[in-house]
């Protein structure tokens, strides 16, 4: 069977449009005829300071949306992330082969850092412990939005070079994107994508918003 993996992170008030159709429909897409593990990635979200009880509560909301979107636990493994600890203690092997050029080179990282005085070794180094994530599980297909491409690629380089530096053990993993749908942009900043982090919430089309909620944001 194909292992399909992908994880969201419980940001921001509710997963948005770009989130489902990017994302969340691929999953529920997957699990007909795959073997899906599916997680909340809890530990990404704490790069940006958080509020622990707000979070715990994002992460169970997040949960109820994986359900809501189509996730059926008797098909899927649904998890997450925190309680898995070899997420970190893989995250930590894989930032030992990683040059600091290569996470300088994210463009994730520089969007979110541009500008800031200080910012958090995390943000430099997160793109590891989501490399961690997918290789942990044998993963052949990763399905996500246009915007992950770049760590899809770093996730396949750092396996073949792990495979080569040690042992030939994990396995590369092939990208997954939708044809369309792989890349919504925000309502208020078209060059930018729609994000559920976004401060302007007229920017965004989240999965709980009303009808009327969404037509005033037009
Ligand atoms: N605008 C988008 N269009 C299509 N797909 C998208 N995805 C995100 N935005 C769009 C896909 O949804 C999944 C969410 O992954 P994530 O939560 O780990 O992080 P992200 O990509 O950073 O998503 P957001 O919504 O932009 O969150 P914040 O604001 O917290 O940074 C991924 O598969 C992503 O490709």
């Amino acid at each position: 069977m194909t292992v399909i993996f992908s994880g969201v992170q419980p940001s921001g008030d509710a997963p948005t449009l770009g989130n489902y159709l990017g994302a969340f429909k691929q999953f529920a897409a997957f699990q007909a005829e795959n073997d899906c593990i599916y997680c909340v990635v809890d530990q990404h979200a704490i790069t940006v300071k958080q509020d622990p009880k707000l979070l715990k509560e994002r992460v169970r909301r997040l949960a109820a949306i994986y359900l809501a979107v189509g996730i059926d636990p008797d098909k899927s493994i649904l998890f997450i992330q925190s309680e898995v600890p070899a997420h970190a203690q893989a995250a930590w092997m894989l930032q030992c082969i990683v040059s600091v050029g290569e996470l300088e080179r994210m463009t994730q990282y520089k969007d979110k850092s541009d500008g800031k005085a200080r910012v958090n070794a995390a943000l430099l180094t997160y793109p590891p412990l989501m490399v961690a994530d997918i290789l942990l599980y044998n993963t052949n297909v990763v399905p996500v939005g246009d915007d992950q491409k770049q760590h899809i690629e770093l996730t396949r380089d750092l396996a073949e070079r792990f495979n080569k530096q040690y042992k030939n053990v994990l396995t590369v993993p092939e990208i997954s994107t939708p044809k369309q749908g792989a890349r919504i942009m925000s309502l208020q900043e078209p060059t930018r994508k729609m994000s559920k982090s976004d401060e302007n919430k007229k920017a965004t089309i989240f999965l709980t918003d009303t009808p009327a909620q969404i037509t005033k944001k037009n």
